[in-house]
Formats: C-alpha cells, sequence, structure tokens
C-alpha cells in the first residue's frame, strides 16, 4: 500500500486527537508499520508525550506550524514511512488547512455529548470545503452501554455524520501511560484499552483502503 496520511481534526479541545493519534501511531510502530507524527499543534503535545519516556522514542515526530506541514509530510513520504499521523490544535488554522488538504482519512474524535457533537459537525463541514477524503466521527471516552453514546451515534445516523464503528471507552490506563511517555498498546499490551486500540487500528486500515467519494457537505446524504 502507498503511503497513507491521517489527520486528527476537531476544533473542539479536549476531544482526544493526540491521544487517539499517539495511540494508533504506537500501535502501528509496535506491529513493525514505519510511521511519522507530524504535530501540528503549537502546544507540541505529541513531541512532548515522546520525550516523557522511551517506548515510543524510535518514533520520528516533527513539530509544524502553518510553513511547514506540507514540508513535513513530503520529508516524511521521501523517507519511505508507510503511515503519516497529524495532529492538529483545537483550534481553526493554516496548519489544520493543510493537514486537511494533505489527508487520505480524517478522523474526527469526539466526546459522546451534544456540544462536543455539534462542534464535530461544524468540523466536517469544514474538512468538506477543503478535500474530498473521507471522514469519520469517532467516539472517545465513553461509557459502556451508556445512553449518550448510543444516541449520539443515532443522531449521527441520521444526520449521515459517519460515526466509526470502534469506540475508545474512558479508562485510566489511557492517562497513566500518557504520564509514563507511552501508550496502551506497551502499557498494559493485554487490557481493555489496548484491545481497543487494536480495534481501532484495524478499522482505519480498512478505511484507508476505500475509495474516495465525491466530495459531500455533513449535511448531505451519502
Ligand atoms: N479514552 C480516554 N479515556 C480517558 N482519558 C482520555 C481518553 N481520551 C483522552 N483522554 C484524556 O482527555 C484529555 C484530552 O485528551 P487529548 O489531549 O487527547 O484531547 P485533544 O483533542 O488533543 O485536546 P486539545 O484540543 O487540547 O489538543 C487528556 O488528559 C487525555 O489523557
Ligand atoms: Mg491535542
Amino acid at each position: 500500500m502507498p503511503a497513507k496520511i491521517i489527520s486528527f481534526v476537531t476544533m473542539k479541545g479536549g476531544s482526544g486527537k493526540s491521544t487517539s493519534a499517539m495511540c494508533l501511531g504506537a500501535y502501528w510502530q509496535k506491529s513493525g508499520m514505519k510511521v511519522g507524527l507530524i504535530d501540528a499543534d503549537p502546544a507540541g503535545t505529541l513531541v512532548r508525550w515522546i520525550a516523557a519516556g522511551t517506548d515510543l522514542a524510535e518514533i520520528p515526530a516533527v513539530t509544524a506550524g502553518p510553513d511547514s506541514v506540507d514540508t513535513g509530510i513530503d520529508d516524511f513520504l521521501a523517507r519511505g514511512l508507510d503511515r503519516i499521523i497529524i495532529d492538529t490544535p483545537g483550534f481553526q488554522s493554516e496548519a489544520t488547512d493543510a493537514a486537511i488538504r494533505r489527508a487520505d482519512l480524517l478522523i474526527i474524535p469526539m466526546r459522546p455529548s451534544p456540544i462536543d457533537y455539534q462542534v464535530a459537525v461544524d468540523s466536517a463541514e469544514h474538512i468538506a470545503d477543503l478535500t474530498t477524503a473521507p471522514v469519520r466521527f469517532l467516539l472517545n471516552q465513553t461509557t459502556k452501554g451508556s445512553v449518550i453514546a448510543r444516541h449520539m451515534r443515532a443522531q449521527m445516523e441520521a444526520a449521515n455524520a459517519q460515526p466509526m464503528e470502534v469506540e475508545l471507552s474512558a479508562r485510566v490506563a489511557y492517562g497513566e501511560a500518557a504520564l509514563a511517555g507511552t501508550t496502551p498498546s506497551y502499557y498494559q499490551p493485554r487490557g481493555a484499552a489496548a484491545r481497543e486500540i487494536a480495534d481501532f487500528a484495524s478499522e482505519t486500515g480498512t478505511l484507508l483502503g476505500m475509495r474516495r467519494k465525491k466530495a459531500r457537505k455533513a449535511s448531505e446524504p451519502v
């Protein structure tokens, strides 16, 4: 498969962009793929996360501003990486727009709440103005069997906003692993969070194999 670029985007802060991006990158790296991370958030979350431990030290990661997202991608492509993952800030920026334009797949993480959902839909509409690449919502910090997560999923499906099948549950393992500069796939490889991440990687891999569709607004039918 040629190199694929996955961008994590939503204007809602704290929705899980950095966590899902890092966990996906670490999983793929651990499973033998050549992964590169572009940290387009001025907060530098991914780079600091990697620096806090040793498990992720082999993953090439660069910070990038509005003028350097494209060159960051091109450098990684020239190095023959399999997967390039881009984390973006929780606000609109030129760097985010560059990450959107170059992506083969856009993932919009969101917590199961109406407020997060509204911002996620706004983000999806902004994305649809810039690219025809597929866009998926990722429910993050869910509680198993909760009414609100089911409700959010139903609302998304009614609006033709496509949720991923996998959900990342609210688990202390995510924060604890980050504290140790690692992710659940290394920290607790047989734990529930690691299993979710494996499912997330598998579903993402399937989406990357799919063909592009015509551009559409999140509010329009598929
Ligand atoms: N599934 C989860 N379970 C438990 N905690 C989580 C989970 N996902 C994220 N968190 C925690 O929630 C907080 C926000 O997550 P994260 O930093 O990934 O969001 P973000 O979208 O990147 O935020 P920002 O827009 O500020 O960059 C972090 O403290 C993270 O550890
Ligand atoms: Mg972040």
